[in-house]
Protein backbone atom coordinates (compact mmCIF):
# COMPACT_ATOMS: atom_id res chain seq x y z
CA UNK A 1 0.00 0.00 0.00
CA UNK A 2 2.74 2.00 1.12
CA UNK A 3 4.63 1.84 -2.07
CA UNK A 4 1.37 2.46 -4.25
CA UNK A 5 1.12 5.20 -2.34
CA UNK A 6 4.76 6.26 -3.29
CA UNK A 7 4.79 5.67 -6.88
CA UNK A 8 1.39 7.66 -7.08
CA UNK A 9 3.07 11.08 -5.30
CA UNK A 10 5.59 10.40 -7.63
CA UNK A 11 3.95 10.13 -10.84
CA UNK A 12 2.11 13.31 -9.58
CA UNK A 13 5.03 15.07 -9.01
CA UNK A 14 6.62 13.85 -12.43
CA UNK A 15 3.59 15.18 -13.83
CA UNK A 16 3.97 18.97 -12.13
CA UNK A 17 7.32 18.99 -13.67
CA UNK A 18 6.78 18.33 -16.78
CA UNK A 19 3.31 20.92 -17.32
CA UNK A 20 6.23 23.37 -15.47
CA UNK A 21 8.79 22.96 -18.01
CA UNK A 22 6.19 22.08 -21.18
CA UNK A 23 6.22 25.17 -23.30
CA UNK A 24 2.80 27.16 -23.82
CA UNK A 25 1.60 27.08 -27.47
CA UNK A 26 2.57 29.82 -29.24
CA UNK A 27 2.13 31.53 -32.84
CA UNK A 28 4.71 34.24 -33.76
CA UNK A 29 2.21 36.78 -36.40
CA UNK A 30 3.60 39.04 -38.82
CA UNK A 31 0.75 41.19 -39.74
CA UNK A 32 0.68 43.48 -42.62
CA UNK A 33 -3.17 45.12 -42.48
CA UNK A 34 -4.18 47.99 -40.21
CA UNK A 35 -2.55 47.96 -36.52
CA UNK A 36 -5.80 47.99 -34.73
CA UNK A 37 -7.23 45.46 -37.10
CA UNK A 38 -3.99 43.14 -36.40
CA UNK A 39 -4.50 43.86 -32.86
CA UNK A 40 -8.20 41.95 -33.05
CA UNK A 41 -6.68 39.13 -35.10
CA UNK A 42 -4.23 38.39 -32.27
CA UNK A 43 -6.10 39.05 -28.96
CA UNK A 44 -8.84 37.02 -30.69
CA UNK A 45 -6.88 34.05 -31.73
CA UNK A 46 -6.07 34.30 -28.44
CA UNK A 47 -9.15 34.49 -26.90
CA UNK A 48 -10.46 31.47 -28.81
CA UNK A 49 -7.56 29.28 -28.05
CA UNK A 50 -5.31 30.19 -25.28
CA UNK A 51 -2.38 30.21 -27.94
CA UNK A 52 -0.29 33.16 -26.87
CA UNK A 53 -0.10 35.62 -29.91
CA UNK A 54 3.46 37.47 -30.96
CA UNK A 55 2.22 39.83 -33.17
CA UNK A 56 4.27 42.21 -35.21
CA UNK A 57 2.68 44.77 -38.04
CA UNK A 58 4.90 45.72 -41.03
CA UNK A 59 3.76 47.10 -44.73
CA UNK A 60 3.85 44.30 -47.26
CA UNK A 61 7.27 44.77 -49.09
CA UNK A 62 9.13 45.01 -45.98
CA UNK A 63 7.89 42.06 -44.77
CA UNK A 64 8.42 40.02 -47.57
CA UNK A 65 12.00 41.41 -46.95
CA UNK A 66 11.94 40.23 -43.70
CA UNK A 67 11.08 36.89 -44.37
CA UNK A 68 13.31 36.83 -46.92
CA UNK A 69 16.21 37.82 -44.40
CA UNK A 70 15.24 34.75 -42.00
CA UNK A 71 14.49 32.35 -44.25
CA UNK A 72 18.07 30.30 -43.05
CA UNK A 73 16.60 30.89 -39.63
CA UNK A 74 12.92 31.59 -39.56
CA UNK A 75 10.96 33.20 -36.93
CA UNK A 76 7.53 33.89 -37.79
CA UNK A 77 5.27 31.25 -38.07
CA UNK A 78 1.89 33.51 -40.10
CA UNK A 79 2.30 36.01 -42.43
CA UNK A 80 -1.38 37.51 -42.55
CA UNK A 81 -2.63 40.55 -43.91
CA UNK A 82 -0.56 43.04 -46.56
CA UNK A 83 -1.66 43.14 -50.41
CA UNK A 84 -1.12 39.71 -52.55
CA UNK A 85 1.87 40.76 -54.93
CA UNK A 86 4.64 40.08 -52.34
CA UNK A 87 3.03 37.06 -51.06
CA UNK A 88 2.71 35.79 -54.19
CA UNK A 89 6.55 37.04 -54.81
CA UNK A 90 7.69 34.72 -51.36
CA UNK A 91 5.29 31.89 -52.59
CA UNK A 92 7.57 31.79 -55.87
CA UNK A 93 10.79 32.09 -54.11
CA UNK A 94 9.61 29.09 -51.36
CA UNK A 95 9.18 31.54 -48.29
CA UNK A 96 5.61 29.72 -47.28
CA UNK A 97 4.40 26.51 -47.85
CA UNK A 98 1.09 25.02 -49.52
CA UNK A 99 -1.92 24.77 -47.21
CA UNK A 100 -5.58 23.69 -48.13
CA UNK A 101 -7.90 24.77 -45.61
CA UNK A 102 -11.09 23.35 -45.34
CA UNK A 103 -12.20 26.71 -44.94
CA UNK A 104 -12.01 26.76 -49.04
CA UNK A 105 -15.73 26.02 -49.97
CA UNK A 106 -16.84 29.69 -48.12
CA UNK A 107 -14.73 31.42 -49.95
CA UNK A 108 -14.93 33.80 -53.04
CA UNK A 109 -14.09 32.99 -56.43
CA UNK A 110 -11.35 35.73 -56.36
CA UNK A 111 -9.55 34.44 -52.94
CA UNK A 112 -8.92 30.60 -54.26
CA UNK A 113 -7.45 32.35 -57.76
CA UNK A 114 -5.21 34.03 -55.63
CA UNK A 115 -4.70 30.07 -53.93
CA UNK A 116 -4.19 28.25 -57.49
CA UNK A 117 -1.40 31.22 -58.79
CA UNK A 118 0.35 30.75 -56.39
CA UNK A 119 0.05 26.80 -55.81
CA UNK A 120 -1.71 27.00 -52.38
CA UNK A 121 1.20 28.81 -50.82
CA UNK A 122 -1.11 31.50 -50.07
CA UNK A 123 -4.88 32.44 -50.33
CA UNK A 124 -6.68 36.16 -50.75
CA UNK A 125 -8.25 37.55 -47.20
CA UNK A 126 -9.64 40.72 -48.50
CA UNK A 127 -9.90 42.93 -51.50
CA UNK A 128 -9.80 46.42 -52.00
CA UNK A 129 -9.77 49.03 -54.74
CA UNK A 130 -7.16 51.71 -54.80
CA UNK A 131 -7.76 55.63 -55.54
CA UNK A 132 -6.83 58.40 -53.02
CA UNK A 133 -8.75 60.71 -50.57
CA UNK A 134 -8.29 64.74 -49.88
CA UNK A 135 -8.77 66.64 -47.01
CA UNK A 136 -11.49 69.22 -47.85
CA UNK A 137 -10.78 71.89 -45.51
CA UNK A 138 -7.10 71.96 -46.78
CA UNK A 139 -8.43 71.89 -50.52
CA UNK A 140 -10.40 74.77 -49.98
CA UNK A 141 -8.28 76.45 -47.84
CA UNK A 142 -5.83 76.28 -50.73
CA UNK A 143 -8.58 76.97 -53.62
CA UNK A 144 -7.02 73.74 -54.88
CA UNK A 145 -9.85 72.04 -57.42
CA UNK A 146 -11.48 68.98 -56.77
CA UNK A 147 -9.23 66.15 -58.22
CA UNK A 148 -11.40 63.00 -59.76
CA UNK A 149 -9.09 61.45 -62.08
CA UNK A 150 -5.49 60.18 -61.75
CA UNK A 151 -4.16 62.45 -63.72
CA UNK A 152 -5.73 65.63 -62.18
CA UNK A 153 -2.64 64.58 -59.43
CA UNK A 154 -0.19 66.11 -62.21
CA UNK A 155 -1.35 69.65 -62.11
CA UNK A 156 1.02 71.83 -61.14
CA UNK A 157 -1.21 73.26 -58.65
CA UNK A 158 -1.14 70.35 -56.73
CA UNK A 159 2.65 70.32 -55.92
CA UNK A 160 3.67 69.73 -52.11
CA UNK A 161 0.39 68.44 -52.12
CA UNK A 162 -0.04 64.83 -52.66
CA UNK A 163 2.02 62.28 -50.61
CA UNK A 164 2.23 58.54 -51.20
CA UNK A 165 4.12 55.41 -49.67
CA UNK A 166 7.05 53.89 -51.24
CA UNK A 167 6.50 50.76 -53.34
CA UNK A 168 9.68 49.17 -52.00
CA UNK A 169 8.01 49.19 -48.54
CA UNK A 170 4.12 49.79 -48.94
CA UNK A 171 2.01 47.07 -51.05
CA UNK A 172 -0.20 50.10 -51.22
CA UNK A 173 2.32 51.71 -52.88
CA UNK A 174 3.35 48.97 -55.32
CA UNK A 175 -0.07 48.29 -56.36
CA UNK A 176 -0.11 52.02 -57.35
CA UNK A 177 2.79 51.58 -59.83
CA UNK A 178 1.63 48.31 -61.05
CA UNK A 179 -1.72 49.96 -61.74
CA UNK A 180 -0.12 52.78 -63.28
CA UNK A 181 1.78 50.34 -66.09
CA UNK A 182 -1.51 48.27 -66.38
CA UNK A 183 -3.76 51.43 -66.88
CA UNK A 184 -1.74 53.61 -69.07
CA UNK A 185 1.34 50.89 -70.57
CA UNK A 186 4.23 50.80 -69.38
CA UNK A 187 6.13 54.14 -71.38
CA UNK A 188 3.06 56.38 -70.30
CA UNK A 189 2.85 54.78 -66.55
CA UNK A 190 6.21 55.62 -65.88
CA UNK A 191 5.55 58.86 -67.36
CA UNK A 192 2.63 59.30 -65.33
CA UNK A 193 4.87 58.03 -61.84
CA UNK A 194 7.62 61.14 -62.92
CA UNK A 195 5.48 63.99 -62.90
CA UNK A 196 3.36 62.35 -59.76
CA UNK A 197 7.25 62.76 -57.87
CA UNK A 198 7.08 66.39 -58.86
CA UNK A 199 3.75 66.87 -56.66
CA UNK A 200 5.04 64.57 -53.86
CA UNK A 201 5.40 65.78 -50.58
CA UNK A 202 7.19 62.78 -48.70
CA UNK A 203 6.75 58.96 -49.64
CA UNK A 204 6.09 57.37 -46.26
CA UNK A 205 6.64 53.73 -45.21
CA UNK A 206 3.22 52.39 -44.70
CA UNK A 207 1.02 52.76 -47.54
CA UNK A 208 -2.16 54.34 -45.23
CA UNK A 209 0.06 56.64 -43.45
CA UNK A 210 -0.39 59.24 -46.53
CA UNK A 211 -4.39 59.55 -45.71
CA UNK A 212 -3.66 59.19 -41.89
CA UNK A 213 -2.06 62.77 -42.52
CA UNK A 214 -4.79 64.35 -44.76
CA UNK A 215 -7.28 63.29 -41.61
CA UNK A 216 -4.62 65.01 -39.40
CA UNK A 217 -4.31 68.09 -41.45
CA UNK A 218 -0.71 67.56 -42.31
CA UNK A 219 -0.96 66.58 -46.03
CA UNK A 220 -4.17 67.23 -48.32
CA UNK A 221 -4.00 63.96 -50.77
CA UNK A 222 -3.29 60.74 -49.90
CA UNK A 223 -3.21 58.12 -53.27
CA UNK A 224 -4.09 54.80 -50.42
CA UNK A 225 -6.72 52.16 -50.78
CA UNK A 226 -10.02 53.77 -50.85
CA UNK A 227 -11.23 51.95 -47.54
CA UNK A 228 -8.31 53.52 -45.81
CA UNK A 229 -9.82 56.84 -47.00
CA UNK A 230 -12.96 55.55 -45.87
CA UNK A 231 -11.79 54.88 -42.59
CA UNK A 232 -10.65 58.22 -42.32
CA UNK A 233 -14.15 59.55 -42.85
CA UNK A 234 -15.94 57.60 -41.31
CA UNK A 235 -13.49 58.45 -37.99
CA UNK A 236 -15.11 61.95 -38.08
CA UNK A 237 -11.76 63.15 -39.98
CA UNK A 238 -12.98 65.68 -43.17
CA UNK A 239 -11.21 63.59 -45.64
CA UNK A 240 -13.22 62.27 -49.50
CA UNK A 241 -12.32 59.49 -51.05
CA UNK A 242 -12.00 59.24 -55.03
CA UNK A 243 -12.36 56.73 -57.37
CA UNK A 244 -9.96 57.69 -60.30
CA UNK A 245 -12.47 58.30 -63.78
CA UNK A 246 -9.74 56.50 -65.94
CA UNK A 247 -10.33 53.35 -63.39
CA UNK A 248 -8.13 52.05 -61.29
CA UNK A 249 -5.92 48.71 -60.00
CA UNK A 250 -7.09 46.62 -56.62
CA UNK A 251 -5.59 44.26 -53.97
CA UNK A 252 -6.30 41.12 -53.36
CA UNK A 253 -5.25 41.04 -49.81
CA UNK A 254 -3.55 37.69 -48.58
CA UNK A 255 -2.16 35.26 -45.55
CA UNK A 256 0.57 32.90 -46.09
CA UNK A 257 2.53 29.75 -43.63
CA UNK A 258 5.70 30.77 -43.21
CA UNK A 259 8.13 27.90 -44.48
CA UNK A 260 10.05 26.51 -41.50
CA UNK A 261 6.87 27.94 -39.38
CA UNK A 262 8.55 26.89 -35.73
CA UNK A 263 4.46 26.52 -34.49
CA UNK A 264 3.24 24.80 -37.91
CA UNK A 265 0.27 23.68 -35.85
CA UNK A 266 -0.85 26.49 -34.64
CA UNK A 267 -0.02 28.38 -37.99
CA UNK A 268 -2.72 25.96 -39.47
CA UNK A 269 -5.05 26.36 -36.82
CA UNK A 270 -4.66 30.74 -37.46
CA UNK A 271 -5.47 30.10 -41.17
CA UNK A 272 -8.63 28.02 -40.56
CA UNK A 273 -9.90 30.30 -38.03
CA UNK A 274 -9.20 33.17 -39.89
CA UNK A 275 -10.55 32.17 -43.05
CA UNK A 276 -14.58 32.15 -40.84
CA UNK A 277 -17.25 34.46 -41.66
CA UNK A 278 -17.26 34.81 -37.58
CA UNK A 279 -13.52 36.01 -37.33
CA UNK A 280 -13.67 38.26 -40.97
CA UNK A 281 -17.02 39.89 -39.49
CA UNK A 282 -14.66 41.45 -36.79
CA UNK A 283 -13.09 43.59 -39.73
CA UNK A 284 -15.62 46.67 -39.87
CA UNK A 285 -16.16 47.01 -36.26
CA UNK A 286 -12.31 48.12 -36.21
CA UNK A 287 -13.45 50.22 -39.52
CA UNK A 288 -11.48 48.16 -42.16
CA UNK A 289 -13.55 47.97 -44.93
CA UNK A 290 -12.20 45.36 -47.00
CA UNK A 291 -14.68 43.01 -49.16
CA UNK A 292 -14.06 39.67 -47.19
CA UNK A 293 -13.20 36.84 -48.50
CA UNK A 294 -15.58 34.91 -46.50
CA UNK A 295 -18.82 34.87 -48.57
CA UNK A 296 -20.72 35.01 -45.46
CA UNK A 297 -19.26 37.54 -43.88
CA UNK A 298 -20.97 41.05 -42.59
CA UNK A 299 -19.75 43.97 -43.98
CA UNK A 300 -20.39 47.75 -43.18
CA UNK A 301 -22.64 49.90 -45.40
CA UNK A 302 -20.03 52.48 -45.55
CA UNK A 303 -17.40 49.83 -47.08
CA UNK A 304 -16.58 51.06 -50.66
CA UNK A 305 -18.86 48.85 -53.34
CA UNK A 306 -16.32 47.69 -55.77
CA UNK A 307 -19.23 46.68 -58.42
CA UNK A 308 -19.53 50.81 -58.73
CA UNK A 309 -15.89 51.52 -59.14
CA UNK A 310 -14.29 50.97 -62.61
CA UNK A 311 -11.66 47.99 -62.21
CA UNK A 312 -8.81 47.02 -64.23
CA UNK A 313 -8.07 43.28 -64.66
CA UNK A 314 -5.36 43.70 -62.44
CA UNK A 315 -3.11 40.62 -63.60
CA UNK A 316 -1.99 39.09 -60.36
CA UNK A 317 0.64 36.29 -61.13
CA UNK A 318 2.42 38.65 -63.29
CA UNK A 319 2.72 41.62 -61.46
CA UNK A 320 3.50 39.27 -57.96
CA UNK A 321 6.35 37.46 -59.80
CA UNK A 322 9.52 37.84 -58.51
CA UNK A 323 11.07 38.97 -62.16
CA UNK A 324 8.19 41.62 -62.43
CA UNK A 325 8.08 43.28 -58.77
CA UNK A 326 11.76 43.42 -58.66
CA UNK A 327 12.31 45.06 -62.19
CA UNK A 328 9.45 47.36 -61.29
CA UNK A 329 10.52 48.55 -58.31
CA UNK A 330 14.61 48.66 -59.53
CA UNK A 331 13.14 51.22 -62.55
CA UNK A 332 11.18 53.16 -59.83
CA UNK A 333 14.40 53.60 -57.79
CA UNK A 334 16.56 54.72 -61.26
CA UNK A 335 14.19 56.62 -62.67
CA UNK A 336 11.86 58.18 -60.32
CA UNK A 337 13.01 58.54 -57.17
CA UNK A 338 15.81 60.16 -57.74
CA UNK A 339 14.64 62.55 -59.75
CA UNK A 340 14.75 66.68 -58.29
CA UNK A 341 11.24 68.21 -57.10
C1 LIG B 1 -3.63 49.09 -45.38
C2 LIG B 1 -4.88 48.57 -46.05
C3 LIG B 1 -4.75 47.14 -46.43
C4 LIG B 1 -3.47 46.91 -47.20
C5 LIG B 1 -2.30 47.42 -46.42
C6 LIG B 1 -0.99 47.31 -47.13
O1 LIG B 1 -3.46 48.51 -44.15
O2 LIG B 1 -5.98 48.74 -45.20
O3 LIG B 1 -5.87 46.78 -47.18
O4 LIG B 1 -3.34 45.54 -47.51
O5 LIG B 1 -2.52 48.79 -46.19
O6 LIG B 1 -0.06 47.96 -46.31
P1 LIG B 1 1.24 48.62 -46.86
O7 LIG B 1 1.74 49.43 -45.70
O8 LIG B 1 2.13 47.50 -47.26
O9 LIG B 1 0.89 49.48 -48.03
Amino acid sequence: MKSIKYAFGMSLIAMAMSAGTAQAAKLTLYCSAEEDWCQVMARGFEEATGIDVNMTRKSSGETFAQVKAESSNPKGDVWWGGTGDPHLQAAEEGLSIAYVSDMRGELHDWALRQAASADDKTIGIYSGALGFGYNSDLLAANNLPIPACWKDLLKPEYKGHVQMANPNSSGTAYTTLATMVQLFGEDEGFEFMKGLHANINQYTKSGSAPIKAAGRGENTIGIVFLHDAVKQAASGFPVVPVAPCEGTGYEIGSMSIINGARNLDEAKQFYDWALTAAVQSEAWKVKSYQVPSNMAAETSPDAPDLSTIKLIDYDFAKYGSSDERKRLLQKWDEEVSILPQ
